[in-house]
């Protein structure tokens, strides 16, 4: 072994979800940890990600809902915006939970080391400062950054990514938002609602790829009814900047332009795993970059894992915890000790207006993969709380394995869209996860009223014998 200055149970570079989940758990066990980190632990989902963005996007529903005050009998004068205060709210909430992070980690005796890590032979983590730690396992968790597009130089001020767009100073007239996926399209609902005029270029021919056709008509509905712009199936050529740098022409399909004052690249994100050494050693890249992992997360060097959006699992941050506490778990308790994450079943929220929550297969995905499916939808307009709250838009859709006899089994895929779903997919994320079938779920009682009851009568229904669904 080369000598080395600090030795470690566990060596993790990058302080994201999956590296502090890992982190925090082996704390707790008792393991020695170190974190070397380039920037600040929280990661992307902390300072650039999940955090800030759901913050701002509360601001918009806050907006909403005061423009709307009147139809309650509230009368307050027209909202404006004060986006500077929007934002130190943001970093308020941002910082809060920094804070708590670095505690939690001091609290755990985990030893942060700052600056650029990078893996050499024998398990050495070496600092950019010159620092040498050898782990007796090292978890490579260097997460991802924004992925940009030729001919979209990000400059910060027209052309943004979602790291510049958390930052803005004040909020642009128009904004064209190149991809309509989890990012473009929260991005999109916040500026919409927020005043800015939005319009989505997206490749694909439906924004929103992955969700249920049903779930992603509904929000293109509430986004034609909030006057979002969305051209879908348009292949993005490039933009010229007005001669004053303040907005630029964006060229798209079939010789089609538009002006804008800011263009939102959100067209996915990249692992980044250039900077993490690795020449020396056995762990392998696939062409995209992800550090390729089997299902326990082990890289093809002994000792080394992997985890988080490095790696070619979903990009969501609780996915990232369940990979870093999966690593920690086996290191504890040997592999057979673990079970592997199973990525088709983890739930997925996005926080666009209206919000999008599903857990498993769609519709389309449960045919496509041979199954034989019987659905139910059920829309929350028929809902006394969503009435009450005056959100009736959106609906609940429950996918089940056809039994023999032509029944709703096994149910492969709960899918929502509406007001707050993304905090009623807990039974749902359950129900998949257990395999249960409707005639096991339906029994139990939903509080009344509630949102949720929307799921009950769902599966209700799927046993024949819904109280309003037919
Ligand atoms: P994404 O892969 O979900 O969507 C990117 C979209 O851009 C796709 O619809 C794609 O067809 C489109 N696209 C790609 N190149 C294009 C081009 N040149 N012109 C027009 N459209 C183009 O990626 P996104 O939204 O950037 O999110 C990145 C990752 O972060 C995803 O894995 C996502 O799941 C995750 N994420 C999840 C969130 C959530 O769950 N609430 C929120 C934010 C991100």
């Amino acid at each position: 072994m080369v000598p080395t200055a600090h030795e470690f149970d566990v060596v993790i570079i990058g302080g994201g979800p999956a590296g502090y989940a890992a982190a925090l758990r082996g704390g707790l066990a008792g393991l020695s940890i170190a974190i070397v980190e380039k920037d600040r632990v929280g990661g992307t989902c902390l300072h650039r990600g999940c955090i800030p963005a759901k913050e701002l996007l509360e601001t918009a529903t806050v907006y909403r809902t005061v423009a709307g005050a009147s139809e309650f009998g509230v009368s307050v004068d027209a909202p404006k915006l004060d986006f500077s205060r929007s934002q130190a709210r943001k970093q308020k909430v941002v910082d809060g939970l920094w804070k708590g992070l670095q505690g939690l980690l001091k609290k755990r005796k985990v030893t942060m080391f700052a600056g650029v890590g990078t893996l050499g032979p024998d398990h050495v983590v070496s600092v950019d400062d010159g620092t040498k730690l050898h782990g007796n396992h090292v978890i490579l968790a260097s997460g991802s950054v924004p992925r940009t597009i030729p001919g979209f130089e990000v400059d910060g001020k027209v052309v943004m990514t979602s790291d510049e767009i958390l930052e803005l100073e004040d909020l642009p007239s128009s904004a064209a938002v190149i991809g309509g996926g989890a990012i473009g399209c929260e991005f999109a609902s916040m500026l919409s609602d927020l005043g800015t005029e939005v319009t989505i270029l997206e490749a694909l021919p439906k924004i929103l790829p992955g969700c249920d056709a049903d779930v992603t008509d509904v929000v293109l509905r509430s986004f034609k009814k909030r006057h979002i712009d969305v051209r879908s199936g348009v292949v993005v050529m490039g933009h010229t900047k007005a001669p004053d740098g303040a907005s630029t022409t964006v060229h798209f399909g079939d010789g089609e332009e538009i002006d804008v004052e800011a263009v939102v690249v959100s067209v996915g994100r990249s692992p980044l795993s250039g900077n993490l050494g690795l020449a020396a050693t056995a762990v392998e890249i696939d062409e995209r970059g992800f550090v390729i992992v089997d299902d326990q997360m082990r890289t093809a060097e002994p000792g080394v894992f992997a985890a988080g959006d490095l790696v070619a699992t979903p990009a969501l941050a609780h996915v990232g915890f369940a990979e870093g506490v999966l690593i920690i778990d086996q290191i504890l308790d040997g592999a057979d000790a673990v079970v592997p994450v199973d990525y088709g079943k983890v739930p997925w929220c996005i926080y666009c207006h209206p919000e999008v929550a599903f857990v498993g297969l769609s519709e389309e995905a449960a045919k496509e993969a041979g199954y034989a499916v019987v659905a139910k939808t059920d829309p929350f307009r028929g809902n006394g709380r969503a009435l009450i709250v005056g959100e009736p838009e959106g609906m609940v859709k429950v996918i089940c394995e056809k039994t023999a006899s032509g029944g709703a089994g096994r149910i492969l895929g709960v899918h929502m869209v509406g007001a707050w779903v993304t905090e009623q997919l807990g039974q749902a994320y359950l129900a998949v996860n257990w395999e249960a079938t409707p005639e096991e779920v339906a029994p139990y009682i939903q509080p009344h009223p509630t949102l949720s009851e929307t799921f009950g009568e769902t599966v209700l229904a799927l046993t024949g014998r819904g109280l309003h669904v037919g």
